[in-house]
Formats: C-alpha cells, sequence, structure tokens
C-alpha cells in the first residue's frame, strides 16, 4: 500500500487523495480541491521546489552525500575537478574522463584582455572583491553570444566548461585588483587548486605547498553543492526564465554574498576578532543569548539540525593547514565559542551547531587570504553546484518560469483623488 495523504476542503467536504513519494506530495492536490486556493510558505520552508538527483542532505542524521557518495570519502579520496564531473555527469569518471576533462578545463582557464584591461580596471579601488565577482560573472557572458543557446546541448556544454574554468582566473583576478596587483596569467601545467593559488599570489619562484594545495581542493569539494540553498535557488529562479548561465550564476552569486548564506565565514572572522581573547567568549555568548549582541555567526543551519558533516571535515583539514601556516590566533577563541556554546541549552534546544563556515573562515586566513576573499572562495566551486542544478533544471520537463503567488494583504480598490483635494 503506497503511502498517501488525503486533504479535505471543509468549506466544501470535498477530498483528494494523492501519493507521498519521498516525504513529498504534490501542490496540485490543493489546486484539484479549488483551483484559487494556495499555500503560504515564507523562505520555502516546507516546500520541495524540484526533483533533483544531485545532491542528498539528512539534516538530522548530518548526512551530505553527492551523486549517493558520501562527502567524507569525496573529500578524502578525490579531487574538485573528479567531483564537479560527478556533478555535472551523474557519475565519477574514469581515468580517460578525467583526463579529457581536466585538460578541457585547463584550457579554458584564460579571460579575455578586455575584461581585465577595461572591465576590472573600471571598479573603484576600494570594491568588494565579491561584488567585483558577481559582476564580473555577468559580464563575461557578455563575450560569449552563444551562451543564449540553452536548448543546444553542445552550446550549454561549453559555457559549463567556461564558467567551471573560468571562475578560479575571474577571482583571483578581483583580488589583484582590490590588492593593487598585477594580473597573473593562468598557468595551464598545474593543478586546479594551484593553479588558483599561484594566480592569487604568484612573486618570483611562488612554491605552492602540496598540503595547502590539497587543503585548497578540500574546501573546494566541500562548497561544491548543497541541495537548494538561497544561491542554487536563485540558480534555479532565475534560469528558469532561460536567460543565460553567466547571467544566472551571476545572480546565485549575489544570493551566497550574503551575510546569512556565503558571507558568514567573513562574518565569523570579524566576530572572533571582536571577542579578541577567549576571556571574553562567556559575556559573548550571553551577549548572542540576550538578543543584546549579534547572532553566533558560524552557527546554526536550515537544514543542519544535529551536525553540519562538512564542519567536521574542515576541522581536521584546519589542523593540516595549521601545520604548514603556525596556528590562526582565532583558533582558540573559536574552539571556546564552540565548547561553551554546545553546552549552552539555549543552543541545544534551537539545535545550533557549527555549519561550514564556522571553521572555513579560519583556515582561509592562515592561508593568507583577506577576510574579503571569502565569500569569493566560496563562490569558485559552488559554481558547478550551480551549473548542474541548472542542466537539471533544463531537462526537467516538470519544470516551468518560476512565477510563485502571493497572501495579498494591502488596500481593495479605491478610487483616485486629486492632488488638490488630498
Ligand atoms: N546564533 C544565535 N541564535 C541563533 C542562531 C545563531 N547563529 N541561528 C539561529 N538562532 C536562533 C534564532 O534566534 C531562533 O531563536 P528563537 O526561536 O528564540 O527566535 C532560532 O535559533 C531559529 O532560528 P531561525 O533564524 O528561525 O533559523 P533559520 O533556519 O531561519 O536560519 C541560519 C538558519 C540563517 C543559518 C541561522 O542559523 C543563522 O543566522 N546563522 C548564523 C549565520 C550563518 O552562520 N550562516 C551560514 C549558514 S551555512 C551557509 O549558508 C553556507
Amino acid at each position: 500500500m503506497p503511502d498517501t495523504i488525503t486533504i479535505t476542503d471543509d468549506r466544501t467536504g470535498k477530498a483528494v487523495t494523492v501519493p507521498i513519494t519521498n516525504g513529498v506530495f504534490p501542490a496540485s492536490a490543493v489546486a484539484q480541491l479549488d483551483p484559487s486556493l494556495y499555500i503560504y510558505d515564507p523562505a520555502y520552508m516546507q516546500t520541495a521546489a524540484c526533483k533533483s538527483s544531485i545532491t542528498y542532505l539528512d539534516g538530522d542524521a548530518g548526512v551530505l552525500r553527492y551523486r549517493g557518495y558520501p562527502i567524507e570519502q569525496l573529500a578524502e579520496k578525490s579531487t574538485y575537478l573528479e567531483v564537479a564531473y560527478l556533478l555535472l555527469n551523474g557519475e565519477l569518471p574514469d581515468k580517460a574522463q578525467l583526463a579529457t576533462w581536466s585538460d578541457e578545463v585547463t584550457h579554458h582557464t584564460f579571460i579575455h584582455e578586455n575584461m581585465r584591461k577595461r572591465f576590472v580596471d573600471g571598479f573603484h579601488y576600494d570594491a568588494h572583491p565579491m561584488g567585483m565577482f558577481v559582476s564580473a560573472v555577468a559580464a563575461l557572458g557578455t563575450f560569449y553570444n552563444d551562451a543564449k543557446n540553452i536548448h543546444d546541448k553542445d552550446s550549454r556544454d561549453k559555457q559549463i566548461l567556461r564558467l567551471v574554468a573560468k571562475a578560479p582566473t575571474v577571482a583571483a583576478m578581483c583580488y589583484r585588483f582590490s590588492a593593487g596587483l598585477p594580473f597573473v596569467y593562468p598557468d595551464n601545467e598545474i593543478s586546479f587548486p594551484a593553479n588558483f593559488l599561484q594566480m592569487m599570489w604568484k612573486v618570483g619562484e611562488y612554491e605552492i605547498d602540496p598540503r595547502l594545495e590539497r587543503a585548497m581542493d578540500v574546501l573546494f569539494i566541500l562548497h561544491a553543492d548543497h541541495e537548494q540553498n538561497c544561491g542554487t535557488t536563485a540558480m534555479r529562479v532565475v534560469g528558469s526564465s532561460h536567460v543565460d548561465p553567466y547571467s544566472a550564476c551571476a545572480a546565485a552569486a549575489s544570493a551566497l554574498y550574503g551575510p546569512l548564506h556565503g558571507g558568514a565565514n567573513e562574518a565569523v572572522i570579524r566576530m572572533l576578532t571582536e571577542i579578541g581573547h577567549v576571556d571574553n567568549v562567556p559575556a559573548f555568548i550571553e551577549s548572542v543569548k540576550s538578543g543584546t549582541g549579534s547572532r553566533l555567526m558560524g552557527f546554526g543551519h536550515r537544514v543542519y539540525k544535529n551536525f553540519d558533516p562538512r564542519a567536521t571535515i574542515i576541522k581536521k583539514t584546519a589542523y593540516d593547514v595549521f601545520e604548514v601556516t603556525g596556528k590562526n590566533p582565532l583558533l582558540d577563541i573559536a574552539l571556546k565559542l564552540e565548547e561553551v556554546a554546545l553546552a549552552d541549552d539555549y543552543f541545544i534546544s534551537r539545535k545550533l551547531y557549527p555549519n561550514v563556515d564556522f571553521y572555513s573562515g579560519l583556515i582561509y586566513q592562515a592561508m593568507g587570504f583577506p577576510v574579503a576573499m571569502f565569500t569569493v572562495l566560496f563562490a569558485i566551486p559552488r559554481t558547478v553546484g550551480w551549473l548542474a542544478h541548472w542542466q537539471e533544471l533544463l531537462d526537467d520537463k516538470d519544470q516551468k518560469i518560476s512565477r510563485p503567488r502571493q497572501m495579498y494583504t494591502g488596500e481593495g480598490t479605491r478610487n483616485y483623488v486629486d492632488l488638490g483635494d488630498r
């Protein structure tokens, strides 16, 4: 006997029974009862907006899988480019497929000279790198008019390749401009994470420590996708209008920019810096609880109500990085905050645990990234997640242009009153 749900309209006595599939029932049941009836669901807390076979999350059990593969295994054994292939194609690549994909990505890392010389040079000297990244991704689309052929698979694949490959170049370009440093061209002979690190900091004979290169790759893997988060939802909503993927990615990146989303790791470092010393942690926690201070940034998640599996991996990666860079002095404050919060009923009762952002900023800072680059670092790998969802959206026959309704709470009809009579 399949799981079903019966919804009854008490006004008319009419009942509709529909199946429950994977914990979800179709909202069309409501329309069957009464086509003028809508569901009020602010922030889509109780809405499954699409079917997806990309990423699985179990917030109560702290489970995250890409295409069925546990994040722990991918973070330990795979590379970002392999994971990118997996997210986009549904299967891990074999040796030949990975070699071809890696070669293709490597050979699409360059960006048009006008992007660098004319577009980026037009920003104000203190422009935020993430604001620049958002605009640069949108601008990139204007260099590829074939990007509008979104129903042509070859064109779609080409744009995906370009966006995945150029994201680190654009990111490093934004950083170098904001730091007043000259652009560093991509190097096609080194790995994806090493190339990014080199484009950020190449000075003379810059040598990348393999442990930092690996840490960068692990961070890219952990951030590559996360189901229907705010940025991915933006990608799907904007992509549903059939705009080109650069414009849709720019919208997704804008969502990521917000402090409640990808901007949280930046906020964590600012918070730790303001706390300043472990002795100040209890007072800070009290201010969070009483509402007189800010939220405990890097804590809490809409879906994870037990632990964020990415946070566990990131904490370990942090120690790997600190072996090379030396310990980030803010680490002790973070550890103390975690200890105090996890023992406090306020956080326990609300199921608030460290999320991916709690420790990632500490790693980035120890590696030498300025705080303003943190969200950009998130956007580089998330680009592939956005594109995997965009592709899935376009192939989904159930999907149409996103167009929710509203519960209107404004005035009824009023007659215009002439200015002199008001
Ligand atoms: N510190 C203190 N209290 C918190 C926190 C926090 N970090 N997060 C949630 N709460 C409290 C709320 O005040 C609320 O308490 P109340 O019931 O007494 O009003 C309760 O917990 C539920 O919070 P909501 O805001 O309803 O939870 P929601 O699921 O909407 O928010 C979010 C999730 C935005 C992540 C939230 O936990 C938050 O603001 N965290 C800090 C920012 C952050 O770290 N964001 C990164 C998220 S991960 C990512 O985007 C990659």
